[in-house]
């Protein structure tokens, strides 16, 4: 995109914003997301170690079309030219990850220089270009040498994620203000460990529940470690995390299905947010996975640690979910194929369709359930910040004849769930910020490079970049803080 045509778009966005008066609070932060395993490839470079993606990757049969990390958008060698694209649609915050394998090859001890110096360029640009740094410190690519000592599952991790979390924060803390440690610990622990479609791929339901409670240990150890050495930088520190909340909509008001929707409620949200924002476990989630696991893995002081002030909350949202607590009378054309595998001591649970359109990777539609996640927080824990860390959707983009990539479906899509968004604020909830997830078409873990999430469209031949119509209309979105008619 010219500057030129960002700077229409951002015009004609004011022009038409002012009409319909749909207009987000003054320092409303815009931003784009990406991770570091779906965007950088060079995986073999400047001594980045292994991680548990690599390997995955490499595994026959595990993700789509045999798709690896590289060269992926090649972001490693490119982010110059991405970090302008950036600026030119007016992007105020870029979220990114850090790679572990980069920083510490092994994930414990030596320091890799070279992998610092990569995200002290990237981050030096960023501030150049007027962008804010918004690092998230895990976003799924474990060292591999710290899977084959057990992974998450075993305590160690934790450890070793604090230590490595005050290595970044210690080499780039002097120029960064907001972090995010894990992104998505239900994905890493749930998806990783006890379904198998993510790497490591293993199939254990115990160990997956060991999983969470260890990243969220991992989580309140690098805060604290992280907080512990902030005098030595002149600027203020806020760490927080980013977790997949949704909505579970019972399929009808029976017990079975209020109860269903209780219980995938405690496995999707509460395990993660009540441990964090109120130190505990519920009882019942414990009780409703007694025949998984008796959390023997809580020792007496970890909750006190992972429940550590948190300065900012993220929240990635894509799709709300319908439940019921069994099959029966439910048509079979309805129910979700394979969906109550992904649930750790609640596969007997049915993910119902809820007749809405969907995008590329199957979700369904429905922006209300954005409105509902973030205002149920604001009133479930008070007080603590929340930003949308990831809103976006695939589908099946190509660059048309006049050069262009013509996406109404994602431009509607992202236009209903920011009405979503600012409805929330509306209710008083406290949205700091929106991040599209993503900046660049990428690598969609277990779909390899099958599905397109991008503002911008990458053609995996050439590296060429191009501004998608959603990008245009973001970045109008960005410029002028409203949204258009
Ligand atoms: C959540 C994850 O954080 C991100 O890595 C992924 O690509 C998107 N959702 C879309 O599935």
């Amino acid at each position: 995109m010219t500057t030129q045509q960002s700077e229409s778009a951002a015009q004609t966005a004011t022009q038409t914003a002012q009409a319909t008066g749909v207009h987000f609070p003054a320092g409303f932060l815009w931003g784009a997301s990406t991770a570091s395993f779906q965007i950088e490839g060079a995986t073999k470079e400047d001594g980045r170690g292994q991680s548990i993606w690599d390997t995955f990757a490499a595994t026959p049969g595990k993700v789509f079309n045999g798709d690896g990390g590289d060269p992926a958008t090649d972001h490693y060698h490119r982010y110059r030219e991405d970090i302008e694209l950036m600026s030119s649609m007016g992007i105020g915050a870029y979220r990114f990850s850090i790679a572990w394998p980069r920083i510490q090859p092994d994930g414990k001890g030596r320091i890799n220089q070279a992998g610092l110096d990569f995200y002290d360029r990237l981050v030096d640009e960023l501030l150049k270009a007027g962008i804010e740094p918004w690092p998230t410190l895990y976003h799924w690519d474990l060292p591999q040498r710290l899977e084959d000592d057990g992974g998450w599952p075993n305590r160690d991790t934790a450890h070793r994620f604090a230590e490595y979390a005050a290595v970044v924060h210690g080499a780039l803390g002097d120029r960064i203000s907001d972090w995010a440690t894990l992104n998505e610990p239900w994905c890493a622990a749930f998806l990783g460990y006890a379904q198998g479609v993510h790497a490591p791929g293993r199939t254990d339901p115990a160990a997956s529940l060991a999983a969470v409670h260890h990243l969220l240990l991992g989580h309140g150890m690098a805060a604290t470690a992280m907080r512990d050495q902030a005098g030595r930088f002149d600027r203020p520190l806020r760490v927080g995390l980013v977790h997949n909340q949704t909505v579970l909509r019972p399929h009808s008001d029976s017990e079975a299905d209020l109860d269903a929707a209780r219980r995938i409620d405690g496995l999707r949200n509460r395990i993660f947010t009540e441990p964090l924002l109120r130190g505990r476990y519920p009882e019942d989630i414990r009780t409703d996975l007694a025949r998984v696991s008796d959390f023997g893995f809580v020792r007496d002081g970890d909750l006190a640690a992972i429940s550590v002030p948190l300065d900012m909350l993220g929240i990635n949202f894509y799709s709300p979910q319908r439940v019921a607590g069994g099959a029966e009378g439910i048509d079979p054309a309805l129910i979700e194929p394979g969906e109550g595998e992904v649930w750790t001591g609640a596969e007997d649970v049915v993910f119902v369709d809820q007749g809405m359109p969907r995008t590329a990777m199957g979700w369904e539609i429905d922006a209300t359930g954005l409105t509902e996640v973030l205002t149920r927080l604001a009133a479930d824990y008070p007080g603590v910040p929340l930003y949308v860390t990831e809103n976006g959707a695939a589908f099946d983009d190509e660059v048309a004849a006049d050069g262009r990539v013509h996406d109404s479906q994602r431009v509607a899509y992202l236009d209903a769930h920011l009405r979503a968004a600012h409805q929330a604020v509306e209710e008083g909830v406290p949205l700091k910020g929106y991040f599209a997830w993503s900046l660049l078409d990428n690598f969609e873990w277990a779909f390899g490079y099958s599905k397109r999430f991008g503002l911008v469209h990458v053609d995996y031949g050439t590296q060429k970049r191009t501004v998608k119509d959603s990008g245009h209309w973001y970045s109008g979105v960005a410029r002028s803080g409203s949204l258009p008619d």
